[in-house]
């Protein structure tokens, strides 16, 4: 049987308990086949490292251009072209592939406090982009080849940078908590 990620000490064959919505997560067809299956498991973990790899990765290189990196070297605008369709295919296989590891330990990971971290995180880094493309982001095209992005800019990289290192960060001590 493939144990999910080592040093949890998980013992599988004790009934979970908590909450009947995670109980039912954890006990069902999905949960148990990641589970139980030798390669399942490795295999979507290995498809969430990508994930994450490519949406942190282009982020974290849009964001040093944002808080003035380069600039005007790259304009910001040509930049973004680029990165954010990688950012958003990133976020389409991370997201998916950690619902489906949740499932696998989901009453232990609802409790675990890494875990619960690095949602938070996610979700201020999710409302940064927002307010990014709602307000600095909108008027890009001013400020691309500017040597200094404006300060909603600036903040909104260096506020990013943060977060999504954080992520990083509190997904690896899943393992240890
Ligand atoms: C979208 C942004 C996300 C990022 C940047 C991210 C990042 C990470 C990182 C760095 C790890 C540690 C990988 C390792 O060291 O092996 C990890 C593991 C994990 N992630 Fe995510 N993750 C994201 C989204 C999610 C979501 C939405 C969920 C579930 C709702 C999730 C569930 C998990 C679980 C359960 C593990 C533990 C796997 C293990 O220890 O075996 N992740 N994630």
């Amino acid at each position: 049987m493939a144990a999910p990620a080592p040093g949890r000490g998980m013992d599988h064959d004790l009934a979970p308990t908590g909450p009947g919505w995670l109980v039912a997560l954890e006990t069902s067809g999905l949960g148990e086949s990641l589970r139980q299956s030798v390669w399942l498991y490795p295999l979507v973990e290995i498809t969430h490292i990508l994930g994450f790899a490519l949406l942190v990765g282009a982020i974290l290189a849009f964001d040093l251009r944002l808080i003035g990196v380069r600039a005007p070297l790259l304009p910001a605008d040509a930049l973004a072209r680029l990165l954010l369709p990688v950012s958003m295919a990133g976020f389409a296989l991370a997201i998916p592939t950690g619902l489906l590891l949740f499932t696998t330990e989901a009453t232990a990971l609802a409790g675990n406090p890494a875990f619960l971290a690095k949602l938070a995180l996610i979700g201020l880094a999710l409302l940064n982009i927002l307010a990014f493309h709602r307000l600095a982001g909108r008027r890009m095209a001013d400020w691309s080849l500017s040597d200094r992005p404006p300060p909603g800019a600036r903040f909104a990289g260096a506020a990013s940078l943060a977060l999504w290192v954080g992520v990083l960060a509190c997904g690896r001590l899943i393992a240890y908590l």
